[in-house]
């Protein structure tokens, strides 16, 4: 797992590795870019377990070779679990081509579920036998309305799905899957990259001259649906853009996220966004 892997991610994975008696091997990674096939190639070896990786690094935007490092991982015996929360909806993901083993994500980005809506898991169709879900909740019983004694999970990927789910915050999704169904994802990822490109772009004539640095990957090839720009500037200043109704992330220590969703965000928002950025930074700098 890596240093700059999403906290849930590496808490959950610290949890774990302390409850099993496991050592947590971490790959150090650059905050701007994210993890290389070559940094993975290092750490991957016969005694790893498992590698768990996000296919979009959170903050720096970051597109790891999902296929390569997929390869990586089974060449050394190991198993991989991709965290796909800023995937999902915004670049092109193909677990089965890849030969993934697992993976999960949030619905509440790129997917429009809002806070709170349901994570989602990919399990192999290989591994379904004998995968365990450890919360053995009611709905991942075979025939649950039996109510019957003794946990015996349902048949094929029901058998993954714990408690009751929210159903409030799937309706949404309703609607953004049948959108990303409808304009398909290798659409939706040129619209992505061209507005990505245009941010960077913006920052370039824009921020830069004002000592904002990009903090996300120059190349569109290596870089998901956002685009962080980095500032000492920045806590306080999101706070003042939040006011004005422009609505960036902070992410510590000084970075601004632009979450340009690909299938709502027009280019001229993305201008009136960098031009709100630049005319709060020029009180300040
Ligand atoms: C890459 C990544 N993983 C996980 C999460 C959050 O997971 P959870 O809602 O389960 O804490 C996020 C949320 O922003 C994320 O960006």
């Amino acid at each position: 797992m890596d240093t700059d892997n999403f906290p849930t991610d590496r808490y959950l994975v610290e949890g774990i590795a302390a409850e099993r008696g496991l050592a947590l091997r971490w790959i150090e990674a650059d905050p701007s870019s994210g993890v290389t096939t070559a940094q993975a190639a290092g750490a991957i070896s016969e005694r790893t377990a498992v590698v768990v990786l996000s296919h979009v690094a959170y903050r720096s935007g970051y597109l790891a070779d999902g296929a390569a490092i997929t390869e990586l991982a089974h060449r050394s015996g190991a198993l991989i679990v991709w965290d796909l929360c800023h995937s999902a909806g915004s670049v092109p993901v193909a677990l089965d081509e890849w030969g993934a083993d697992f993976a999960a994500g949030c619905t509440y980005k790129y997917l429009n579920g809002g806070p709170g809506s349901p994570a989602f898991a990919y399990v192999a169709e290989r591994h379904h036998e004998s995968f365990h879900q450890p919360v053995q909740g009611w709905l991942g019983r075979r025939e649950a309305f039996e109510m019957a004694l003794g946990y015996e999970p349902a048949d094929g990927v029901r058998r993954f799905v714990s408690g009751t789910p929210p159903i409030f915050g799937m309706l949404p999704l309703r609607g953004m899957l049948a959108l990303v169904e409808e304009a398909g994802i290798q659409a939706i990822r040129e619209k992505s990259v061209k507005l990505t490109e245009f941010a960077v772009a913006a920052h370039r004539e824009l921020l830069e001259p004002l000592g904002v640095v990009l903090a996300s990957p120059a190349e569109a090839e290596r870089r998901g649906g956002h685009v962080t720009l980095e500032h000492p500037a920045f806590r306080e200043l999101t706070q003042r853009l939040w006011a004005g109704g422009v609505i960036p992330d902070f992410r510590a220590p000084q970075g601004l996220r632009m979450g340009l969703s690909p299938l709502s965000t027009s280019f001229g928002e993305v201008l009136r966004g960098v031009e709100a950025v630049r005319e709060e930074l020029v009180r300040v700098v």
